[in-house]
């Protein structure tokens, strides 16, 4: 399948608007009719472009005719700037297999490996994706996975500037997500006064200047949202996330796309936590997965306002 007939397009034109104009893309996870319906209906409520990220294990979860029928189903029309996006592509072929689904964009996530071996499977991702007009994100430095436990910077590294152009020149990339303190997950910082490096963002921005730049790991972790959680059963304490303020300094210095899936976990948790907690009659999950959607909604349209600042760049 083309992803033009999917009424979808790459990421290259909203790119370059947004480091034009100093914002980010919103990359938020989807992987399932509720989540991928809370971005869409948040997306043109506000007029922002998206790009819809579908992690591999997400794939695999939803299959991939349910998937590409989800996608069908969403009437997406190429005036709405929205991408289809693989998230932390491991293999040359498991990125040549979203690409034929009809992909807009795919990662291709060779970060863990020596610089030359990253260089090489990243080169011929790139290859294969542009016969295609698919753009390809790769990346430089590892962040870290923090999941359950408090165990910061194990095996992350950050970014070195030195090696960002050569990898660029290269690989032929489209834009390049670099390490710089964020970390997927809701555990993000020890301390609220941590910061982010922007001095190696700085750097990086100085050796590329007008060069698309990605944060993964880059969720705020609402902290009402974990209240909630805690409130009615669960059990998250100690989570936190990237503030506000930090996210928006990075769209400044051509970050131009920050991905989310943990804010949106957090929320569909929280929703639905507290509709099961509060009617406990109800034994109709159409109830709870609504208004899991309805928050999910109002946590996109809030980011893409207060963080993004991609509202009405249509
Ligand atoms: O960056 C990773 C995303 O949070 C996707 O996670 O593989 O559990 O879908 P997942
Ligand atoms: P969070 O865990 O901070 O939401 O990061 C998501 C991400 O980077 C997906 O690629
Ligand atoms: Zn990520």
């Amino acid at each position: 399948m083309k992803y033009t007939d999917l009424g979808l397009v790459n990421t290259r034109e909203m790119f370059a608007d947004a480091i034009a104009r100093k914002y980010a893309v919103p990359a938020f996870n989807f992987y399932n009719m509720e989540t991928l319906n809370a971005v869409l209906n948040a997306a043109r409520m506000t007029h922002s472009p998206v790009i819809l990220a579908v992690s591999e294990s997400a794939l695999k979860y939803m299959g991939s005719d349910m998937l590409m029928g989800m996608i069908m189903g969403a009437n997406i029309s190429p005036d709405e700037k929205m991408a289809l996006h693989l998230d932390h592509g491991t293999s040359f072929e498991s990125c040549v297999r979203a690409i034929e689904l009809g992909f807009s964009s795919v990662m291709i996530d060779a970060s863990k490996l020596p610089f030359d071996e990253n260089v090489e499977i990243t080169r011929r991702v790139v290859e294969f994706a542009h016969q295609h007009n698919v753009s390809v994100e790769a990346e430089l430095g590892i962040l870290s996975g923090i999941e359950d436990e408090i165990t910061f910077g194990d095996k992350a590294s950050y970014t070195n500037p030195d090696d960002v152009e050569k990898f660029v020149r290269a690989t032929g990339i489209d834009s390049l997500a670099i390490a710089i303190g964020t970390s997927h997950g809701a555990y993000k910082r020890r301390r609220d006064d941590e910061e982010l490096r922007f001095d190696i963002l700085a750097d990086v921005t100085s050796r590329l200047p007008d060069f698309p730049l990605v944060l993964h790991g880059a969720s705020n972790i609402p902290q009402k949202l974990i209240t909630i959680i805690n409130k009615f059963g669960g059990k998250l304490s100690g989570a936190r996330g990237i503030d506000v303020s930090q996210l928006r300094r990075a769209t400044n210095m051509n970050i131009c796309k920050i991905n989310v899936d943990s804010d949106l976990r957090l929320g569909f948790i929280a929703a639905t936590r507290r509709a099961l907690a509060e009617n406990p009659q109800n034994f109709n999950p159409r109830e709870f997965l609504s208004a899991a959607t309805t928050t999910m909604s109002q946590i996109c349209a809030d980011e893409i306002r207060d963080i993004m600042g991609s509202e009405n760049k249509l």
